[in-house]
This record gives structure tokens, C-alpha cells and sequence, in this order.
């Protein structure tokens, strides 16, 4: 029996908790008019399901026949990518380019076939009249493009720009276009903070998080309940507090329970509750770890000044503990906010804005900053000591 849980960075689960909203509005974005509402823009922290929602959205364009160009922020230029995109998919779906190759083949008309090859590799052929073109052929087949941009935060502003203005272009030509941006959620606010990203500014934006916990118990439920394992109630309302509803989480801790039951048919509480702590060091490894490394010693200071409160933290305590005066304190409270490691929780309070982060700050108050969590222990045999 394979684990069904997809504990992985954009590993599309099983079962989706929490995206009916989003994926109904999407689904009547297509099938509607206007054109604004296609524009859209997902962000929210890591591991909170934004690659997970872009890809369910992709595919529900691609089932209501649209056309998908998938633009990648590594490569160099992204307009040279699109450029390719759109021409090799106007390869497939041009039925001009498809009968002309074909004839040139039979009466082995060489300089034709190269002809007719030429005609998309676009020696001089305008970007915005391949896209056109493209769009043309995409609304023919009762769709309309779709172009979806993935780690928005780490784009090139310029080349953003140059790519959102053919975006406009063609919704401005009255083309059915759909243009999906997703990004965490502090490098896109940065990004938004530029002029000329007016265009994704007006993006419909859509905030992904967590999703309340019974929800989040009835996604682990349900995905255990289509393999032949189930899972008993109790223990998947422990293992959805235990991921606090967070998307990553859900998929963690229903893997580690999953492994725990071993051979067994049903997942008992005792193996959530076993796995509680290993997917809070994973938790810890992949998503805190990487966020406070390159925090300042005032911020991280001031984090740790919120550990002593069980709940959230009056701001006024937090300046007291770190020795400074309350008005200070604001600048701090501020930049956390802006970096999502805490968000406001009432008139004067804050609180942390991801689950386990307090843990995280204990083990590094033990460890030292930026220390394992998973330290390599234990001795067994290896295969030749196996063997011999
Ligand atoms: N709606 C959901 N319900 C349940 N699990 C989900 C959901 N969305 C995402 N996940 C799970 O959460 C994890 C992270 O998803 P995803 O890769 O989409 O996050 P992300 O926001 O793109 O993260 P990053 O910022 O690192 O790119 C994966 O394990 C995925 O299977
Ligand atoms: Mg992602």
C-alpha cells in the first residue's frame, strides 16, 4: 500500500482542503466574460498550497479546452519563452502549419517543408502577432489562453512588465486570456510596490492559508478513506490540530501517521500522536529555518520576547522584555508583519503567523541559530556488514 499523503513542495494532494471557493470562482472566470476576473493573483507563506492551487486552476483550463503557456521565472528572458511556448503549441494546434507539412512531405518538396517550418520559428515575426495568432486558434477551439507564472517573487521586474503588457495586449484585442501569477506572499508585496506592475495590481488577489482545522481533519479523513487503510475518528481530529490546518502540515502529519500504523488497516490515534514531533522538526527544517537565517538580531529578539505569553502577545510587554522603549517597538512589529512571522491579533497584540513557529524558536534558542533539527544519529549495519 502507497503512502497516499504528498508531503512535498507542489505535489498536487489527493484531497483539497479549503479551495472550493477559489476553484468555483475560477471555473466561472473561464466560462464567463469579463476579463478582469481572470487575472489572478495567488500568494500566501510557504508550503501554504499556491503552486497546488495554480496547477488545479491549469487544469481546469486545459478540461475547458483553453491553451496553457507555463512561464518560469529561472529562465533568462521570459519572452523568449513565451515566444517558444507559443510557437511550439501553435505547431500542435495551427491546422494551416499541419496540412501544408504534410503535403510538402508527400511531394517531397523540400524548400516548401522548410517554408512552412520557418513560418513559426518567427525570423522577424513580432511576438504579439504570434500570441494573436495563437489566442485566434485557441478561442476557435472554444478556449482561450492561459498563462500561468509560478515563484513570482523571484521574477525580473522589467521582464515581468514586458510579459504583463502582452498580456494586456491581447485582452485589449477583446482575446479570451487568463494570466495565473503565484508568489509568497512578502517578496510579491514588494514586487507590487513598483509602478509598472499596475497590471497585477488590479489581478483578482487571492490569499491562500490555512484552513480550519475540522476541514483539515476531514481532507486527511477522506484521503485515507480512498486506499485500503481508514482512519478512526479520533485520530483524524487529532492529526488535523495537529497541522493547525496548515496545507503542508495536513500532508505531514498524514504521512507520518500513515507510515506509523505500519501493516496495520486502521491509523489509531497513537500513531498521530507518535508522529507529532518528527512533523514539527519537519516543519521546523523546511519551512521556519530557511525564514529566520537571515533575521536580524532585534527581530529575532523580539520574537523570542513572545514566547513567554501562551497566547498572543500585548505589544506593550514585548517592548518591556526587550528593554526598549514602546514606540520602538512599532518599527519591529512592522518589518515582522511585512515578513509574515507574526501578524496583528487584536488593538495591541500580535502573535506568531505560522504554526510551530515558538517551537522552532525554542530549538534554536537550545541549538543555536540555524541548527539541525534532524541530527544524524544512530548506528546499523550496512549491506556489507550485512553480508559478511
Ligand atoms: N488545498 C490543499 N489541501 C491539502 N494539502 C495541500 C493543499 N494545497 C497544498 N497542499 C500540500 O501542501 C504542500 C505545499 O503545497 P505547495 O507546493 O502548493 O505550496 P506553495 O505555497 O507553492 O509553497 P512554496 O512557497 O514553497 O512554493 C504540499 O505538500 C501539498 O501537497
Ligand atoms: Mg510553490
Amino acid at each position: 500500500m502507497t503512502n497516499p499523503f504528498t508531503p512535498g513542495f507542489g505535489l498536487t494532494p489527493i484531497i483539497l482542503a479549503g479551495r472550493d471557493i477559489a476553484i468555483d470562482e475560477f471555473a466561472a472566470a473561464l466560462a464567463g466574460t469579463v476579463p478582469e476576473a481572470r487575472a489572478i493573483l495567488i500568494s500566501g507563506q510557504r508550503g501554504a498550497g499556491k503552486t497546488v492551487l495554480l496547477t488545479e486552476f491549469r487544469e481546469l483550463a486545459l478540461e475547458a479546452g483553453w491553451t496553457d503557456l507555463r512561464m518560469h521565472t529561472s529562465s533568462t528572458s521570459l519572452l523568449e519563452e513565451l515566444r517558444g511556448q507559443a510557437i511550439s503549441r501553435l505547431r500542435e494546434i495551427d491546422p494551416e502549419a499541419e496540412t501544408s507539412r504534410l503535403t510538402s512531405a508527400r511531394v517531397m518538396n523540400v524548400s516548401a517543408q522548410r517554408d512552412i517550418v520557418q513560418r513559426y520559428e518567427g525570423e522577424g515575426e513580432p511576438l504579439a502577432v504570434v500570441l494573436d495568432r495563437l489566442a485566434e486558434l485557441a478561442e476557435a477551439e472554444g478556449g482561450g489562453l492561459l498563462i500561468t507564472l509560478d515563484e513570482l517573487q523571484s521574477v525580473d521586474r522589467d521582464q515581468l512588465h514586458a510579459l504583463t503588457q502582452h498580456v494586456q495586449d491581447l485582452i485589449g484585442s477583446g482575446h479570451a486570456v487568463a494570466f495565473l501569477a503565484a508568489g509568497v506572499r512578502t517578496g510579491v508585496d514588494a514586487l507590487l510596490d513598483h509602478e509598472r506592475t499596475t497590471f497585477l495590481r488590479r489581478a483578482h488577489r487571492l490569499e491562500v492559508g490555512s484552513v480550519d482545522v475540522g476541514t483539515a481533519a476531514e481532507a486527511i479523513r477522506m484521503t485515507v478513506a480512498d486506499t485500503a487503510k481508514s482512519i478512526t475518528p479520533e485520530a483524524a481530529v487529532l492529526a488535523g490540530e495537529i497541522s493547525r490546518g496548515y496545507p503542508y502540515l495536513i500532508q505531514l502529519i498524514g504521512s507520518k501517521a500513515w507510515q506509523n500504523s505500519g501493516d496495520a488497516e486502521v491509523i489509531e490515534v497513537e500513531d498521530v500522536r507518535g508522529a507529532r514531533d518528527a512533523v514539527v522538526a519537519a516543519m521546523i527544517k523546511n519551512v521556519h529555518g530557511p525564514a529566520l537565517r537571515g533575521l536580524s538580531a532585534r527581530k529575532r529578539e523580539y520574537l523570542r520576547a513572545m514566547l513567554e505569553d501562551e497566547g498572543p502577545s500585548a505589544v506593550g510587554d514585548i517592548a518591556r522584555r526587550m528593554g526598549i522603549d514602546p514606540r520602538n517597538q512599532s518599527t519591529y512589529r512592522e518589518r515582522l508583519i511585512e515578513d509574515d512571522l507574526i501578524r496583528p491579533a487584536g488593538r495591541g497584540f500580535v502573535e506568531y503567523a505560522l504554526p510551530y513557529l515558538d517551537e522552532a524558536l525554542r530549538h534554536e534558542e537550545r541549538e543555536g541559530v540555524g541548527a539541525d533539527v534532524e541530527p544524524d544519529r544512530g548506528v546499523r549495519r550496512s549491506h556489507r556488514g550485512r553480508r559478511a
